[in-house]
């Protein structure tokens, strides 16, 4: 299993992931994604809109802000329920969550027993006030869930969208919480980033909802080539519920330090809707024509953190490998997530050699995300291209200049075609989406 140093080693070498303001010390609550890591983030993000909304007429996509008023958060019950218990050890000072303990009498700090204070609820919402005034009346929060930002555009979005139920409303964006103890690299921070759809649907229908997108999501991950045995669901115990829900189970990933959330999939009922119509006076209801009536719908909603979901495509792509008595780094990502698709690779750094293959590497850039690379032994750079996970390496050599073709390296196998560069172009395209 591949430990979390190693991956955090990769990143930093290789430039996934950076922490924030590293010169100053850092900040342990959040991390800046370098020149591979925020292709990778783009790539899974863009593989999760694909999936939940370019490809589906049913669901529609919003983005909105991240401040919003300070109302919205009094209605969805965060102000005052959105807490985590903290403890404080009497003798070295350091806090924790209580539910994440693994022996709930033992400091992991000191390792002292039975020193912790009583736990307090702290809420994890992120303050800062509206304007120059710092006062009661102008506190705002940095929203913890983007989910807010789409039942309080109900009414907007069924209006200009003109959709029936069953349809959802998808959003990706920051998200804030002040946890409490951040850690495990980019899997818990204090700044992070969701992918999140509200599917809205008739209460009657809304378990049989629930399950469809449960098995939906699940595939999700395993299409894109996440090993099935490093991924389960785990359905949430009554005393885990969050406040708005009836049923949820989390999409879990087998990470070294156990099983643990990626993507939690609810049952939110009426709850939010509800709760705005209410606090606002405004209708969030929908009219049923079938029926008649008017009906708040129920909204089941699969909930994914699109920081930690890249963080474990990172880690599960992960391998070494033996070749030739040397180890070979290997990231096996698939070809939609890979930071580049193409590195184009001139044999030596004769303008000879390079002219034409930076003109191959222009080409080629209109249509995949391409690399091209000229430094060191073509053999060291076979391996960082295996490292940073570049499916497919083109080699243009001094043979090349002769007959017109040009060596396609494959990460996984090692194996080489020699292909001829006017079709070089619909070759790749078959082998990327093959
Ligand atoms: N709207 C529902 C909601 O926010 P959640 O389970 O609290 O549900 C959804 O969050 C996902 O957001 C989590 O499964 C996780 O992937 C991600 N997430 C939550 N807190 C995070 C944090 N502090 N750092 C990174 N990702 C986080």
């Amino acid at each position: 299993m591949t430990s979390l140093e190693t991956i955090v080693n990769l990143s930093r070498r290789r430039g996934f992931a950076f922490p924030s303001s590293e010169i100053y010390g850092g900040l342990r609550s959040a991390y800046d994604y370098g020149p591979l890591g925020v292709e990778l983030l783009r790539n899974v993000k863009n593989q999760w809109w694909r999936s939940m909304v370019n490809t589906r007429r049913d669901v529609v996509g919003i983005d909105s802000a991240v401040i919003q008023s300070r109302r919205v958060w009094q209605a969805s019950g965060h102000e005052s329920v959105f807490t985590d218990p903290l403890v404080e050890c009497r003798q070295c000072h350091q806090r924790f969550r209580q539910d994440k303990l693994a022996r709930p009498e033992q400091c992991p700090s000191c390792g002292r027993r039975d020193t912790f204070t009583e736990p307090r609820h702290f809420n994890l919402m992120l303050r800062t006030h509206m304007g120059p005034v710092e006062t009661e009346e102008n506190l705002v929060y940095l929203r913890p869930e983007t989910a807010q930002g789409i039942f309080i555009n109900f009414a907007n979005v069924l209006r200009v969208s003109r959709r029936k139920l069953p349809f959802g409303v998808a959003q990706i964006g920051k998200s804030f919480r002040n946890e409490i103890t951040p850690g495990q690299f980019v899997f818990r921070t204090r700044e992070f980033e969701q992918m999140e759809m509200e599917w809205f649907c008739l209460p009657s229908e809304a378990s049989q909802w629930f399950e469809y997108w449960v098995d939906a999501r699940r595939r999700w991950y395993l299409d894109l080539g996440m090993n099935p045995e490093n991924l389960r669901i785990r359905p949430h115990g009554d005393d885990e519920l969050s406040h708005y829900s009836k049923e949820t189970v989390d999409v879990e990933y087998r990470f070294s330090w156990g099983w643990d959330e990626l993507e939690g999939i609810a049952n939110r009922t009426d709850f939010d809707l509800r709760q705005h119509s209410e606090h606002s006076g405004q209708d969030l209801s929908y009219f049923d024509q079938a029926t008649g009536t008017k009906v708040v719908p129920y909204v089941i909603e699969p909930a994914a953190g699109a920081t930690r979901t890249t963080f474990a495509f990172l880690i599960d792509a992960y391998r070494t490998e033996q070749v030739r008595g040397a180890q070979r780094v290997v990231l096996g990502l698939d070809p939609r997530l890979a930071p580049y698709q193409v590195a184009v690779l001139p044999l030596s750094r004769k303008p000879a050699l390079v002219e034409p293959s930076s003109r191959i590497a222009d080409d080629l850039g209109e249509r995949f995300s391409v690399e091209f690379d000229i430094t060191q032994s073509i053999g060291k750079r076979y391996r960082r291209q295996d490292e940073i996970g570049t499916p497919l390496c083109v080699t243009f050599d001094f043979a090349s200049l002769e007959d017109q073709a040009v060596t396609v390296r494959d990460r996984d196998t090692m194996q080489q075609d020699r292909v001829g560069v006017d079709r070089l172009r619909g070759y790749l395209a078959e082998r990327l989406n093959g």
